[in-house]
């Protein structure tokens, strides 16, 4: 079994840092990769993190991980609220999938509320700042453990 975990970030994530940083914080997503690598090496995997502004390439990266990637981490950013085919490409993935949110999505404008990924997510975060993403692989690394 493979022991990669994909850690894949939608539409804007790439301004991380610089974007809202009283809704999104100060850190950018290369603390996010950063603090992931370590937690993921020290639990005996590997991640792969990827960022695009396009649904299209979001969509060829999920359909890579069906080979390459026990797990899926995802921030989809604004396609959560919009893209069926980002979910449908989830549900041709047979492993992992936890979808993690930097904000808390329900605290905010009602268009949040609603994920479409969340119906395939096997847990949901939302609202612990990049610490979600940690959160999100401690707990796909112990059930790819057992
Ligand atoms: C987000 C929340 C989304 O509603 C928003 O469009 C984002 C980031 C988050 O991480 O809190 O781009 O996914």
């Amino acid at each position: 079994m493979s022991k990669t975990i994909f850690i894949l970030n939608g539409p804007n994530l790439n301004l991380l840092g610089k974007r809202q940083p009283e809704i999104y914080g100060a850190d950018t997503l290369d603390d996010v990769e950063n603090n992931c690598r370590a937690l993921a090496t020290s639990l005996g995997f590997d991640i792969e993190l990827f960022q695009s502004n396009h649904e299209g390439v979001i969509i060829d990266t999920i359909h890579r991980a069906r080979e390459e990637a026990a797990a899926i981490i995802i921030n989809p950013g604004a396609f959560t609220h919009t893209s069926v085919a980002i979910l449908d490409a989830l549900n041709a993935y047979d492993g992992l999938v936890f979808e993690c949110h930097i904000s808390n999505v329900h605290k905010r404008e009602s268009f949040r509320h609603h994920s479409f990924v969340s119906s395939r997510a096997d847990g949901v975060m939302a609202g612990f700042g990049i610490e979600g993403y940690e959160l999100c692989l401690r707990r796909a690394c112990s059930l790819l453990s057992k």
